[in-house]
């Protein structure tokens, strides 16, 4: 083990430091690509070409190719696509990528110490304790208290006439957030720890970070995260006498291995980064779901039916299973538009890709969205067709790397099973009552695909009651 590695796995934070000021520029001349324009490099391209970009510079350099970035999405460094680039960042033998200079760029200040920014043995340890927080009877209790939030915010929303369905969705998601993840039912407090939450969420993308004004995004998510960081210290200790369903509470109260309790910062830490990790994601996928099943009536008619044969009125945790077409739906969704479009990583050693030294200190950047449309691997790629998730089809199962909304490797995604739960709720809540329309026949689905995946118009639908 090198001594950054060491110092990564034992989350020694002054070696960090130490290393980070000291990493030599990588020197990437030898690798294809375009840098770009002075200072700025690629960033239009990335934030508003970003699919554009990545097919056409494939055609161009092939798999491995350089680019230059500013801010959140990047300094300098290479892409690498397709399946074989996924299994060599996502399986990460030899330790080779850091989590920590990957995703510190976007999250400092912010969410600092996430379990996604940490490394190997420091990351291993605390994603054992979290994921006690996420197994199947704590996800079961987390659908009978988003159950009843859903089915009342769906039947708030406007019917019969075109309305901009993010925003509604979105608070209504955290709400649901608030009370699965804090414990706290919709009012007040929760209002106002949504609003720092959303503050830190957009401080996320500020490219200027702590070096922009005061009146920039980053420094309201600064002060959002001292909000929500007040609420957490204050309620540790009522929370630890008396801990709710709710992963704050029960962060409050597991231990690890040896029978130690999370710190208050560390409980701080997580509970941010998981409101985080679940929030914008499973807004993501619901919109761009919403959006294909408006754009498709027959297989909404059809998901309707899988729902009607259950012949419930209340979704028990054991009817999810049952939902087979509802669960092609949510993979296709995520496969055309995976709500993590980049995931970032850094190289702490030199690495070789396909006939290339990638040098050490390298930023890293990995994409679900170029191998979820590779012709490869996916017939008709551009057509939501949930069917190819059908045992009889299963196009996903080429590849083991192909298809990765979720990630892959030590930190694949901890909240799989409570996203596709939460998802199923909604749908199981929304379908039965209502219909939804694009809204026009034939129109686009308008989105960007940098930093989330997320409509760019708002999402104009019509829902109709049935
Ligand atoms: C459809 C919804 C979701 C998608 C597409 C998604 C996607 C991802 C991806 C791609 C990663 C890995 C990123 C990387 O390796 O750089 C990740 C990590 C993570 N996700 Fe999700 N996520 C979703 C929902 C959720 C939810 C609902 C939660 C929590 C309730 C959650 C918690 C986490 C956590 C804790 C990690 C970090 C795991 C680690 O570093 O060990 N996610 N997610």
């Amino acid at each position: 083990m090198t001594d950054i590695q060491y110092a990564l796995a034992q989350n020694d934070t002054p070696a960090i430091r130490r290393y980070q000021r000291n990493a030599s520029k990588p020197d990437l001349r030898h690798i294809p690509g375009n840098s770009g324009l002075p200072i700025v490099g690629n960033a239009h391209n990335l934030l508003f070409r970003f699919e554009d970009y990545i097919n056409n510079s494939y055609k161009k350099y092939g798999p491995i190719f350089k680019f230059k970035s500013i801010g959140t999405i990047g300094t300098e460094g290479v892409w690498l696509l397709g399946p074989e680039a996924n299994k060599l960042v996502l399986q990460n033998q030899g330790k080779i990528f850091s989590n920590y200079f990957g995703w510190n760029i976007a999250f400092k200040g912010l969410f600092d110490n996430a379990l996604l920014e940490q490394d190997f043995n420091n990351h291993k340890a605390n994603r054992k304790i979290l994921q006690a927080a996420f197994k199947k009877e704590a996800v079961q209790s987390h659908m009978e208290i988003m159950s009843p939030i859903l089915k009342n915010g769906i039947h708030q929303w406007p019917t019969n006439t075109l309305f901009k369905t993010l925003t509604p969705l979105k608070t209504l998601l955290l709400d649901t957030g608030s009370k699965v993840f804090l414990g706290l039912d919709p009012g007040h407090e929760s209002a106002e720890l949504n609003q720092a939450f959303v503050n830190i969420v957009m401080a996320v993308a500020d490219p200027f970070k702590e070096k922009g004004p005061f009146f920039f995004p980053y420094a309201r998510g600064v002060k959002g995260r001292q909000t929500i960081t007040d609420f957490i210290f204050r309620n540790i200790p009522k929370r630890r006498n008396n801990p709710g369903k709710d992963i704050f509470s029960q962060l409050c109260v597991l231990t690890d291995d040896d029978g130690k309790r999370l710190s208050n910062e560390e409980i701080r830490d997580q509970v941010l980064f998981v409101l985080f990790a679940a929030h914008d994601t499973t807004t993501s996928t619901l919109c761009s779901l919403l959006y294909a099943i408006a754009s498709n009536p027959k297989w909404q008619e059809e998901l309707r039916e899988e729902i009607s044969n259950l012949d419930k009125d209340h979704l028990e945790f054991d009817d999810l299973t049952l939902m087979e077409k509802t669960s092609w739906s949510i993979k296709e969704t995520i496969r055309m538009y995976p709500p993590l479009g980049v995931m970032p990583r850094f190289t702490l050693e030199d690495v070789e890709f396909n006939g290339y030294t990638i040098p050490a200190n390298s930023q890293v950047m990995i994409s679900a969205v170029f191998s979820h449309y590779d012709e490869e691997y996916w017939s008709n790629p551009r057509q939501f067709d949930p069917r190819r998730f059908s045992p009889e089809r299963a196009e996903d199962k080429k590849d083991f790397f192909q298809y990765i909304p979720f990630g892959g490797g030590a930190h694949k995604c901890l909240g799989m099973h409570f996203a596709e739960t939460q998802i199923k709720t909604f749908l199981f809540h929304f379908l039965k009552n209502y219909r939804v329309e694009p809204k026009t026949r034939n129109g686009d689905y308008k989105f960007r695909w940098v930093p989330l995946t997320f409509p760019s118009d708002g999402l104009p639908l019509t829902f109709r009651k049935l």
